[in-house]
């Protein structure tokens, strides 16, 4: 069970995600309810955002900048925003942006929803938070869609990120990022340095026997 769920790449999993989510799906947290277009990272399945929304609800976010690099159905961004913090989402997927305004609206939560390729429309800009679940399986996405999943044969989503995640990096500001033992965090971690970035372990949690971390990530 644990390794049929742990890889999206095999074939039954893909299938099942393809049946199950042929059209939108609604997904509640904390008395939020949205619309996830098939298109976009299911949150009701995978394990890591609803492991970062637990994290995040402990957090003091009031009048924070936040910002949810790569947001999806953009839950997240709209669990901050309802704790007061002052939130930005991004992300390449435009019927992810799309959805999530329409979700905002129906929530009566405000946020700042920003069409960007990492942090390309993002210049001069700071945030007290970051949060990022990335895209970790090593294959090259064949379509936005799979963007959500696949960081490049090379890995070079994380390649690309972590040079300009550097700049965002401030002595007080906090940068999150979920991964899975299932992904190759060694590998991930040895790309980082190269910016000057390190990890560190905050959160560790194993759900159906697959261990989740969340890393603040330091330069
Ligand atoms: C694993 S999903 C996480 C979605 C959401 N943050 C969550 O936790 O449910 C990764 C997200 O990153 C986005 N993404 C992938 N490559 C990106 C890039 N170069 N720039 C911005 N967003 C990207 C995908 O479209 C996807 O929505």
């Amino acid at each position: 069970m644990r390794n049929f769920l742990k890889k999206i790449t095999h074939p039954f999993l893909r299938l099942g995600l393809k049946i199950y989510y042929f059209k939108p799906r609604k997904f509640c947290y904390e008395g939020i309810c949205i619309k996830v277009h098939p298109d976009v990272f299911p949150p009701h399945l995978t394990l890591s955002t609803t492991i970062l929304l637990d994290f995040i609800k402990e957090k003091k976010l009031t009048n924070k900048s936040f910002l949810e690099l790569g947001c999806g159905s953009g839950i997240i961004s709209l669990f901050a925003a309802k704790k007061g913090a002052d939130v930005t989402a991004t992300d390449i997927n435009p019927t992810a942006l799309e959805f999530l305004t329409e979700n905002a609206k129906k929530n009566n939560l405000e946020l700042e929803v920003i069409a960007s390729d990492l942090f390309q429309s993002l210049p001069n800009r700071t945030f007290d938070c970051i949060v990022i679940n990335p895209p970790y399986y090593p294959k090259t996405p064949k379509n936005v869609k799979q963007k959500a999943w696949f960081c490049g044969e090379n890995f070079e989503y994380f390649e690309q990120l972590f040079p300009q995640l550097k700049n965002y990096s401030t002595t007080e500001n906090e940068i999150y990022m979920i991964l899975s033992e299932d992904c190759e965090v060694k590998k991930i971690k040895a790309i980082a340095s190269k910016s000057g970035i390190a990890f560190a372990i905050i959160v560790e949690k194993k759900v159906v026997g697959e261990k989740n971390y969340i890393f603040r990530l330091t330069s």
